[in-house]
């Protein structure tokens, strides 16, 4: 006989809390108290000369992150939102031009767009792999459209390809959003650096980790400059030889400690170790969820890698027979920690539906008399779909989840299966 379902009163098939995920270790703490011994724990200066670039940590950092990523330039910043304002910034924006990106991702994806008076476009997402759907993008591009900002969400790269193809043919940058997916490869290419501008997060929970952080990366000379001015009070120190130079030079500051820089640099070091940890527990989810009809596992494009920073599946909810909230509260009971009914659909948020960004005068599509954007139901119909009803996510970077620990959620799992006309009764 089935075991009732702890919802139900039953015991709970993990009856503990899992270990939380844990980073940092002895290396980590060496290389903070060698900065904290040093006593300089930032050395930037924000005026012209050799400390406009950082101290001595952020430098080596930059070069280490430059050779894993195989790319010309590498920036430290103080955060990946910091370092979206820069990526967008160092493009040649105009108050009221468009950028495409998805909705299918953290909010501040699309505020750096708006940071700058540009208008977010939201394309919708491809029903597989929860990126961003080319031919959506396709679609949306106009006059105005100066760039595509896509997501390589949950660990998986974008169609970058596809997408590199569509820019090329409209004359637009490419820039991208790699937070949660470094370390993953597209045909041999490392995520995040097929973009004109791309970058990283070090946030808590995130592959690799240094409290707050962010890693510009870029092949592009001209944006490296202008990121590093952006991160350092570029107002202050900027020697323009056009307006064009000028623009947008609105400096911050967008600079990266010392001390976040040394455990940075190796956290990089445990990368490769980290998302081989993070697809052994994705083989062992696969193989015990993959045998749930009903249940999609995730997908991973054909010359890809996932990194699986979310472990994201699919529901057929006509075929289950109860609801993804019924199922979700069935699994907690049961202890299954780091549950995702749905994600975001950022083109819903009242900022954009109300467009009341800057003010309450509707700038900056006020800018933009001669277009309406479409925002709200209705504009996003699989992202919204995913998120509202099918989308089942895993958020397993919150625990650190050794194979034990993994096999009693894919009990938990089972479990609930085997009850499904307890949950339908
Ligand atoms: C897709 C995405 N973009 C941007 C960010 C913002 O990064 P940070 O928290 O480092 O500012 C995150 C953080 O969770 C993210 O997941």
């Amino acid at each position: 006989m089935t075991k009732t379902l702890a919802l139900h009163g039953g015991p709970a098939v993990i009856d503990r809390p899992l270990a939380p995920f844990r980073a940092m270790g002895p290396e980590e703490e060496a290389a903070a108290a060698r900065v904290v011994r040093s006593g300089v724990l930032s050395a930037y200066i924000g005026a012209p000369g050799e400390l406009f670039m950082g101290g001595k940590e952020v430098r080596a950092f930059e070069e280490k992150a430059a050779d894993y990523f195989g790319v010309k330039h590498a920036l430290g910043v103080n955060s990946w939102t910091s370092g979206l304002i820069a990526e967008v910034g160092a493009l040649d924006i105009e108050p009221g031009d468009e950028i495409i990106t998805t909705p299918w991702t953290m909010s501040a994806t699309a505020m750096a767009i708006l940071h700058w008076n540009a208008i977010p476009v939201f394309a919708d997402i491809d029903r597989a792999s929860f990126n961003i759907d080319p031919a959506s993008v396709a679609a949306l591009v106009t006059e105005r459209t100066k760039a595509i900002l896509a997501v390589d969400i949950f660990g998986q790269t974008a169609n970058v390809p596809a997408l590199r193809q569509i820019a090329d043919e409209h004359g637009l940058k490419l820039l991208g959003d790699t937070a949660q997916a470094p370390g993953a490869l597209m045909d041999g290419g490392k995520a995040g650096t097929g973009y004109d501008i791309g970058g990283f997060s070090l946030n808590y929970h995130k592959h690799i980790h240094c409290g707050e952080g962010g890693i510009l990366v870029t092949n592009d000379e001209g944006y490296a400059r202008r990121m590093a001015l952006i991160r350092n009070h570029a107002e202050s120190v900027i020697q323009p030889s056009s307006r064009a130079d000028l623009a947008n030079m609105i400096g911050y500051n967008f600079r990266m400690g010392e001390i976040e820089a040394a455990i940075a640099s190796v956290q990089l070091d445990k990368l490769a170790e980290r998302v081989a940890d993070r697809q052994r527990v994705a083989a062992e989810l696969n193989a015990g969820l993959g045998a749930l009809e009903e249940l999609t596992t995730p997908h991973v494009a054909p010359g890809a890698t996932h990194v699986y920073y979310v472990y994201g599946c699919r529901l057929d909810l006509e075929a289950l027979g109860v609801t993804r909230a019924a199922l979700v509260e069935a699994l907690k009971a049961e202890g299954v920690p780091g549950l995702m009914p749905g994600y975001q659909t950022i083109h819903r948020l009242p900022i954009f539906t109300q467009r009341c960004a800057y003010g309450t005068g509707g700038f900056p599509w006020s800018l933009r008399e001669d277009r309406s954007f479409a925002y709200g139901a209705g504009t996003c119909p699989v992202a919204e779909e995913l998120h509202d009803a099918s989308f089942l996510g895993l958020s397993i970077c919150l625990n650190q989840l050794p194979s034990a620990d993994v096999a009693q959620i894919v009990a938990a799992f089972e479990k609930v299966w085997a009850n499904l006309d307890a949950l339908r009764a």
